[in-house]
């Protein structure tokens, strides 16, 4: 089977997902089914033939990998068939069009939002994750946060600025309360993120916001437990299926909350799987995840992130339909935990894509 695994991009997340990259590599490495077709894309969005070397993504201190090098790869903008992603480097020709599936190990814009989906569903290659609407809704923080209440999953008090909205008025505030996390709506790992504890800090978390995406979010700070949990696809038409979850315990961050630092570059976050609680509560966690997942119409997998509050009320935070696969990422580790080793995981991931 020829897997395409694509990574880095034009998002924010382009680090994070090139040490996603590593990982997947690695664990494809071991497969003799499995031939990998590495393509990094870079900042800019060329797309590269890489060397597919897992150590050339690692992560050096607090440099994040980059995609830098490879062989041009070109998009014929003409081509309208499984032609579209003909690979044609000056010398040679290697051919997209060729491969079995695709694995988008993309965060964020251009690759966990439906847009490098739609291009494959035009060019008619399968792929791992998620269809174009699933990943658009679970991309965008504001529709995920309605269809899943729609599902009756609902999420803590939130309002949205759209880009014509300057800041919040003065019945929103009073509403949300402090503390306040103010967000990108479509973002990932943390990154344009501020918790605000005073109203006068929020024109510049909007400002922070704004560098990532126009629209914003203002989302009540929601005392109580961090918990994650991993879906995958049924297999054979199968039901989804949940993980062990996982807690989250940040314990060293400057911040004290799950910043980006915190996740990637500070050895500041403990985790538990599955996290102690009642057992009949983690049953919930992964039925909520596997409701969660079929709400937004998921497909392969997903990462459903919860708060757990002190009345042991259960809040869906958000959905990651290409979650983290980096070293401390929590999926991989919940599946692990769960019976399913990395490279069982990869496979079966790439199976259902071939469905
Ligand atoms: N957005 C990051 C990669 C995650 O959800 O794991
Ligand atoms: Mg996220």
């Amino acid at each position: 089977i020829r897997v395409a695994v694509i990574f880095g991009g034009r998002s924010t997340e382009h680090g994070v997902s090139a040490l996603s990259a590593s990982s997947v590599l690695a664990a494809l490495a071991g497969s003799d089914e499995i031939e990998v077709v590495p393509v990094g894309i870079t900042r800019r969005g060329q797309w590269m033939l890489t060397s597919g070397d897992p150590k050339e993504l690692a992560q050096s201190g607090r440099e994040m990998p980059e995609v830098l090098t490879g062989t041009e790869v070109v998009l014929p903008a003409d081509a309208q068939t499984r032609g579209l992603l003909a690979v044609r480097p000056e010398e040679g020709v290697a051919a997209l069009s060729d491969v079995d599936v695709v694995f988008p190990v993309l965060h964020g814009a251009y690759g966990e939002d439906g847009t490098i989906q739609g291009l494959l569903e035009m060019a008619d290659i399968p792929y791992v994750g998620a269809g174009v609407l699933a990943s658009a809704v679970a991309m965008d923080k504001e529709y995920a946060k309605k269809l899943l209440a729609a599902e009756g999953l609902p999420s803590g008090p939130y309002a949205v600025l759209r880009p014509h909205e300057k800041t919040l008025s003065e019945s929103e505030r009073e509403r949300l309360g402090l503390s306040a996390f103010v967000k990108p709506a479509r973002g990932g790992s943390s990154i344009g993120i501020s918790r605000i504890t005073d109203w006068s800090e929020l024109e510049t978390a909007i400002a922070t916001a704004r560098a990532v995406d126009p629209k914003v979010l203002v989302e009540a700070a929601i005392i109580g437990r961090e918990i994650e949990c991993g879906v995958l696809e049924g297999e054979d038409g199968g039901p989804p299926e949940a993980s062990l979850p996982s807690e989250i315990r940040v314990v060293g961050s400057r911040q004290g909350w799950y910043d980006f630092d915190t996740k990637y570059l500070d050895d500041a976050t403990e985790f538990d799987i599955p996290p102690n609680l009642p057992a009949d509560l983690i049953a919930e966690i992964r039925e909520t995840a596997c409701r969660a997942f079929t709400a937004l119409d998921g497909a392969g997998l997903a990462r459903v992130d919860f708060f757990l509050t002190s009345e042991n009320e259960l809040i869906v935070n958000e959905i990651n339909t290409l979650p983290g696969f980096t070293p401390i990422s929590q999926f991989p580790k919940m599946w692990e935990a769960t019976g399913l080793p990395y490279p069982a995981l990869v496979a079966r991931l790439v199976r259902t894509a071939l469905r």
